[in-house]
C-alpha cells in the first residue's frame, strides 16, 4: 500500500477501506508518513468528506493507536466532556471541579489551542508548575486518587490524534466535520470513560456556522460514542457571541475562577451549569432538576472552587493562583478599543476575535510557535448592548506592541454596531442523543 495513493483516492472523491485508514494512520504515528503526506490527506479529506464508516474508521484507528486508560480502583461511572471549540470557550475549567466535586470521577483528555479557538491545555499551562503531560500511569493513579485530573494527549494515549491536532492547527484542515469527529471521539473512547457529553458549538466563532451541520456534526460523534457502549449526549450551544468576557490563556482562568466563585458572566455560568448537570444526570445522580439543584450548591459552598485548588496542586501546579487570581502575571502591555459610532453592538464575528486574540500572542502560527499566557482580550461590550461612540467596547493585552495595530483593526472588523436592538438565540439551542 502506498500513502500517495491514499492521498489521490481521496482528492478524486473515493471511499477510503478501513486498511487504508490504519496504514494512514499507523504509519503517521509512526513517523513512515510525514507531515507533506498527512496534511495533503487532511485537506483531500476537507473538501471532499468522509462517510459514517470512514469516519468510523478513522476514530477507531485514532483510539487505537496508542494505550487505552484502565481504573481499575475507581467505583461509579466516570464521565467527560468535550467542546468542538469556541473562543472564550472556558467551560472545561468549571465543568471538571463542578462534577469531580458532586462525587462523580473525571479523567480528561484535553486540546491545545486549535485555529482560531483556544484549548483547555494551554490555558491550564498558564498556571505556573501546572503539568499536563503526564504519564499514562500516573494519570490513573491521580484520578484513582483525588477523583480527577486534566491532561494533554501523550505519546501513550491517541498519540494519533496529538500528532494530528498539531498539524491540522497549522494547515487550515480544522474545520472539517470527520476530522472533527473522529478527534474528539477518538481521544476520548481511548480514556474510554462511561458517560460523554459533547458541547458543539454554533456561530460565527465555531467550526460548525450553521446548526444544521452542528446537528450533523453532533450526531456522528453521539452515534460513535452509543456504538462503542458509551451513554453520550450532545448539546448544541451558541457562538455567535464569545462565551464570557475573556479570551485567551490566563485571562479565561482568571475568569472560570470567577464562576467558581459564584460571580462570573451569566452566560457562561448558565452553559456550564447544563453541561455539568448533563454529565451528572448521565452518571446517574439523579433526576435532571437534581442534577442542576448539585452543582448550583457545588458553586454556592466552594466545593467545586476547592476541587479545582487541590486538582491544580495534584498536577504540580501552584493552588494560590486560584484563591488568589490576582497573583496571574499580567501583560505588559494593554490598549483599549473604542465604539467607532453610537448604536447597539448588532452582530459580531467571533472567529475575528479568536484571530485577533491569536495575533496579539494568545495562540500558534506553526507548530513550534510558543504561547503568551498573558495576551488575549477583555470585552467590555457585547452583543445586544447599547454603546456610546468613544465607549471603551475592549481591552487588548499583550507582550509585544506591534501586534496592537492588527488585533484592533481585526477586532473593530469583526464588531457590527446598528441602530436597531438585535434578537439573542437561546444559549442552548438542542440537545442529541
Ligand atoms: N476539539 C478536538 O479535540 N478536535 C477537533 O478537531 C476540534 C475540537
Amino acid at each position: 500500500m502506498r500513502m500517495y495513493d491514499i492521498i489521490k483516492a481521496k482528492r478524486d472523491n473515493k471511499i477510503l477501506t478501513e486498511e487504508q485508514i490504519k496504514f494512514f494512520i499507523s504509519g503517521y504515528v509512526s513517523g513512515e508518513i510525514p507531515d507533506y503526506q498527512a496534511s495533503a490527506l487532511c485537506m483531500a479529506i476537507y473538501f471532499n468528506g468522509m462517510n459514517i464508516e470512514e469516519t468510523t474508521a478513522l476514530t477507531l484507528a485514532i483510539r487505537d493507536s496508542g494505550d487505552k486508560l484502565h481504573f481499575d480502583n475507581i467505583e461509579g461511572l466516570r464521565v467527560d466532556k468535550h467542546s468542538t471549540g469556541g473562543v472564550g470557550d472556558k467551560t472545561s475549567l468549571i465543568v471538571a471541579p463542578v462534577v469531580a466535586s458532586c462525587g462523580v470521577k473525571l479523567a480528561k483528555m484535553s486540546g491545545r489551542g486549535l485555529g482560531h479557538t483556544g484549548g483547555t491545555v494551554d490555558k491550564l499551562e498558564s498556571i505556573p508548575g501546572f503539568r499536563v503531560d503526564i504519564p499514562t500511569d500516573e494519570f490513573e493513579k491521580i484520578v484513582n486518587k483525588t477523583g480527577i485530573a486534566i491532561v494533554g494527549q501523550s505519546a501513550e494515549l491517541a498519540p494519533a490524534d496529538k500528532k494530528l491536532y498539531a498539524l491540522r492547527d497549522v494547515t487550515a484542515t480544522v474545520d472539517s466535520m470527520p476530522l472533527i469527529a473522529s478527534s474528539i471521539m477518538g481521544k476520548k473512547l481511548a480514556a474510554d470513560d462511561d458517560c460523554i457529553v459533547l458541547d458543539v458549538k454554533t456561530g460565527s466563532g465555531s467550526f460548525m456556522k450553521t446548526i444544521e451541520d452542528s446537528k450533523t456534526l453532533a450526531q456522528i460523534m453521539v452515534d460513535i460514542g452509543k456504538k462503542a457502549g458509551k451513554k453520550t449526549l450532545a448539546l448544541i450551544t451558541d457562538m455567535d457571541i464569545p462565551l464570557g468576557r475573556a479570551i485567551g490563556n490566563s485571562l479565561e482562568v482568571k475568569e472560570a475562577i470567577e464562576v467558581l466563585n459564584g460571580r462570573g458572566p451569566e452566560d457562561l455560568t448558565k452553559v456550564c451549569v447544563e453541561l455539568a448537570t448533563n454529565m451528572l444526570f448521565l452518571a446517574e445522580k439523579g433526576s435532571e432538576d437534581e442534577c442542576r439543584q448539585m452543582v448550583i450548591k457545588s458553586i454556592a459552598d466552594k466545593s467545586a472552587l476547592n476541587t479545582f485548588v487541590n486538582m491544580v496542586n495534584g498536577q504540580g501546579g501552584d493552588g494560590e493562583y486560584i484563591l488568589h487570581p490576582e497573583m496571574f502575571k499580567e501583560a505588559s502591555f494593554s490598549m483599549n478599543i473604542t465604539a467607532p459610532k453610537s448604536g447597539y453592538i448588532s452582530r459580531v464575528d467571533t472567529e475575528g476575535y479568536g484571530t485577533a486574540s491569536l495575533l496579539l500572542g494568545a495562540g500558534r502560527n506553526t507548530k513550534e510557535d510558543s504561547i503568551d499566557y498573558a495576551a488575549g482580550i477583555i470585552l467590555h461590550a457585547k452583543t445586544g448592548d447599547y454603546v456610546n461612540e468613544g465607549d471603551v467596547i475592549a481591552t487588548l493585552y499583550t507582550e509585544r506592541k506591534d501586534a496592537f495595530s492588527s488585533a484592533g483593526k481585526k477586532l473593530l472588523e469583526s464588531t457590527h454596531i446598528a441602530d436597531e436592538k438585535p434578537q439573542l438565540r437561546p444559549l442552548i439551542l438542542a440537545k442529541v442523543q
